[in-house]
């Protein structure tokens, strides 16, 4: 301030206008009304609170952050054949053989699975996951593994940095899986990010992943390991703006619906009270027999949605205003009859529906408004 204001008097009133500026800002910090959880200004304050911290260590996240939520595409894609780490600023081939045993120092283990056992590790001064298998006898499992990776990279999918053999290297996932969201919204560190919007990105995110399964450069694709919510939510990672990627690509098979191939996504029977009615045994108390049960398509995935949504949403304030909201859409996603459930393309509607209504956008616009006509 020093130099810019050198009489006293224009410094004072300097002040006093930039105090009467803030003070809204912080009563409505404070007094935060019963019906607050929908207060959009609050809520991208934080939003640009968190752009700031990540500006720091990443500056590529900033321009994917200021796309705007849950829009699909968000995050920039390489061209086929390269990467981008948040920590880098042009995209580069992948890596093969030789960089990995080169320039790929493991560091401790952060999670392990059947097939593999991931650790945190530094390539040229960049964090990545490096996994490995937990059993020779797996090999084929991760070699599959790594090449849906490599032909399904997309913005809801983890991002495939390269590999050697059965070691794969990808993006590290600092928030790591789903199934422990409530966990990490928990942690007083992201305590403030613990609220029904962020939650329902996280919703309309998992839909968006969803929806690229269902109409990938693969065809459509089934996201079988999924008996539980939990189950389901395992399979995804948790990027830093709270988006889920999918993770896990191995158990993901193909429904063809004009060459009548569907798919059965277990050999044992499951009494799953989650799954949807046709993965049932619909025989009742006869002996199970796979080749009698009757195979199914890919609006399994649709019944699922509303109880991973459910449990996404949690119970925050505002979580039941927008169960209310999804009430009836989800309803028709459990109807017995499989043809009559809505396609993810219909949910995504809906749920854009709803995020306009609940979460309306133009908020930045009118902190800067406000600025402007102050
Ligand atoms: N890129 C990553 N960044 C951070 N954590 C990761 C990453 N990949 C995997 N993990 C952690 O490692 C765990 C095991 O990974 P994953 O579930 O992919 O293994 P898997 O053996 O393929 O699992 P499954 O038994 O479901 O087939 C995950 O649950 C997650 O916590
Ligand atoms: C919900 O809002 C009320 C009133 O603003 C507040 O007292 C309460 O702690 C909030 N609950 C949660 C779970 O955030
Ligand atoms: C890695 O980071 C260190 C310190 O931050 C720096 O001195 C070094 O040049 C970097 N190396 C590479 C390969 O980027
Ligand atoms: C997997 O990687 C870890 C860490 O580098 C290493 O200790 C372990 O021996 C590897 N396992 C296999 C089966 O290669
Ligand atoms: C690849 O890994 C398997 C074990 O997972 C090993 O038997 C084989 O020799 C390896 N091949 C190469 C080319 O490194
Ligand atoms: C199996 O179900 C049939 C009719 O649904 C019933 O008559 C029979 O007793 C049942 N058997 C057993 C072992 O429960």
């Amino acid at each position: 301030m020093g130099r810019a204001c050198k009489p006293r008097v224009v410094c004072l009133i300097l002040l006093t206008l930039l105090l009467l500026y803030l003070l809204p800002w912080f009563w409505s910090g404070s007094l935060q009304p019963a019906s607050g959880f929908f207060n959009y200004e609050v809520d991208e304050m934080l939003g640009q609170e968190r752009q700031g911290k990540f500006q720091e260590s990443n500056p590529d996240v900033v321009t994917v952050a200021g796309l705007g939520v849950g829009q699909p595409g968000q995050r920039r894609l390489c061209p086929q054949g390269s990467f981008r780490l948040p920590t880098m600023e042009t995209c580069m081939p992948w890596l093969g053989c030789k960089e990995i045993t080169n320039k790929v120092t493991t560091l401790g283990k952060i999670g392990s699975g059947s097939i593999k056992k991931v650790y945190k590790a530094i390539w040229r001064n960049h964090t990545v996951a490096y996994s490995n298998l937990t059993k020779p006898t797996y090999r084929n499992f991760i070699l599959q593994d790594i090449e849906m990776l490599k032909t399904l990279q997309h913005p809801s999918v983890l991002q495939y940095v390269g590999s050697c053999n059965t070691t794969l290297l990808t993006e590290f996932y600092q928030l790591g899986s789903a199934d422990f969201i409530e966990n990490i919204l928990n942690l007083n560190t992201y305590s403030k990010f613990n609220n029904v919007r962020t939650r329902f990105n996280m919703a309309l995110s998992y839909l968006e992943a969803i929806h690229f399964l269902h109409n990938s450069p693969l065809g459509t694709r089934v996201m079988c390991d999924s008996k539980g919510p939990r189950k389901t939510l395992s399979q995804f990672l948790i990027t830093q703006d709270f988006k889920l990627v999918l993770s896990d690509l191995d158990w993901i098979p193909e429904v063809n619906h004009e060459a009548h191939h569907f798919i059965k996504c277990r050999r044992i029977r499951t009494k799953s009270k989650f799954v949807a009615p046709e993965e049932l045994w619909p025989f009742g108390n006869e002996t199970y027999d796979n080749s009698r049960m009757p195979s199914y398509d890919e609006k399994t995935d649709i019944w699922k949605i509303p109880g991973v949504v459910d449990y996404l949403l949690g119970n925050v304030n505002g979580s039941d205003v927008v169960r209310s909201h999804l009430f009836k859409v989800h309803q028709q996603c459990q109807n017995r009859d499989p043809s009559q459930r809505p396609t993810t393309k219909v949910l995504l509607e809906e749920y854009n529906r709803v995020k306009n209504m609940l979460f309306p956008e133009h908020i930045t616009n009118s902190i800067v408004n406000y600025s402007r006509h102050f």
